[in-house]
Parts: C-alpha cells; structure tokens; sequence
C-alpha cells in the first residue's frame, strides 16, 4: 500500500469510497466542498493506494480558523475514510502518521479533530481543552482532539470556526 498525495485523476474515487465508508453523501460532499474552498491545502489531501492501484483510504487536512485570539489558522483533519472492506488492516493508521508528518513539514503547530475517541489518541491527539482548543458547538470532550506537533505554543489557542463547507456534516 502507498500513501500519496490525491491526484485531479482520484476526485472521482475518493468521493465513492467517502460515501461507502459513511454510508451517505456528506463527507463526500464535503470533501468537494473543501477542495472549492480558500481552506484547501495543495497536497494535503491524501490517499491510500493498494497494489492494483485502487484507492482504498483518503484523509484531507484544511484549514480553520480560531478566533478569539490571534485570527491564525491551523489544519484541521476532516473527513477521513478508509474502505469498509479493508478497515482494521492499518491503512487509517498510515494515513493519521501521514499526515503528521505532512504537518509537521509544514511547520504547522497542531491539528484539530473532531472523530473517534478509540482511534486517535493512539497518534498523539489529546482532548483540544487542554491546549484551550474550543469546538465552535458543545461536543463531547473526548471526541474534540488536538495533535500539537512541533510547532505548538501555548499562544495557540481560541474557538475553532469551520468553513460553511461543513454545514452538511454533524
Ligand atoms: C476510522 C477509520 C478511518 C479507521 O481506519 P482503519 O484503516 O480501519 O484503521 P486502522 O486499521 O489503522 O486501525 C483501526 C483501529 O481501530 C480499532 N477499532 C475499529 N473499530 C473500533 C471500534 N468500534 N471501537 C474501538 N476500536 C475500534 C481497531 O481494532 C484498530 O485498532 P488496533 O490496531 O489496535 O487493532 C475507518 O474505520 C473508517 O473509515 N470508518 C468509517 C468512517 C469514519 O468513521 N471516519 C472517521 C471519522 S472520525
């Protein structure tokens, strides 16, 4: 399996495989939304690629803003798919350390998540209130996470706003 950055040639693929994993259309849209917006990263969307080529997981990282500080924008990760019939064999894990990394080479300070509770402490993510990370509507403490990275201050801090991409998406 290869993990690479998504290519124009994957739109396609990556919106099925989107809808498969939650069994509806928003993340997918979402995606497509994302990439439209002034909060896509060339190159921070990413996929997973088997040995025959098909495209098996996929992660974006975008950028929100946090107000109530600073006005600074960091990455957040959303959404993040792998396909049902290839979940639990490690291909979420490569793309998390993936894009990571990617961050981290950016000289980003942390990424913010809303997601699994069982899946991404595992890679660094903590509850975001303890770096004073705030969801922009009450979420469960646990499910709101942060992965400060390198470049993390504690300056770094204030109430996430997502782009209105993500109206769709509870
Ligand atoms: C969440 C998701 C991306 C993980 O991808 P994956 O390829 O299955 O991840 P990995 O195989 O690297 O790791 C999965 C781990 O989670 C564990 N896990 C899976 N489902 C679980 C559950 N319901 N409760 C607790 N742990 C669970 C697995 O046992 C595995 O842990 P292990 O490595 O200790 O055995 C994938 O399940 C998915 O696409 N789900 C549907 C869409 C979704 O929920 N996206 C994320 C939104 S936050």
């Amino acid at each position: 399996m290869t993990v690479r950055v998504e290519r124009s040639e994957d739109h396609r693929a990556v919106h099925a495989l989107n809808e498969r994993a939650f069994g509806r259309p928003n993340e997918a849209d979402l995606v497509d939304c994302l990439r439209r917006s002034n909060a896509f990263v060339p190159g921070l969307s990413l996929v997973a690629e088997d040995l025959e080529g098909r495209v098996v997981g996929h992660l974006m990282l975008s950028y929100v803003v946090l107000a109530g500080g600073p006005a600074l924008r960091v990455l957040s990760l959303a959404p993040m798919a792998v396909e049902p019939e290839v979940q639990g064999r490690g291909v979420g894990s490569r793309l998390v350390l993936a894009a990571i990394d990617a961050a981290e080479t950016r000289e980003e300070p942390l990424i913010v998540l809303l997601g699994h509770p069982w899946f991404y402490p595992r890679f660094g993510f903590e509850p975001a209130s303890r770096s004073g990370i705030e969801p922009p509507h009450p979420v469960p403490d646990q499910a709101f996470m942060v992965r400060r990275l390198g470049r993390w201050s504690p300056d770094v801090r204030g109430k996430v706003i997502y782009p209105d991409c993500f109206a769709g998406v509870d």
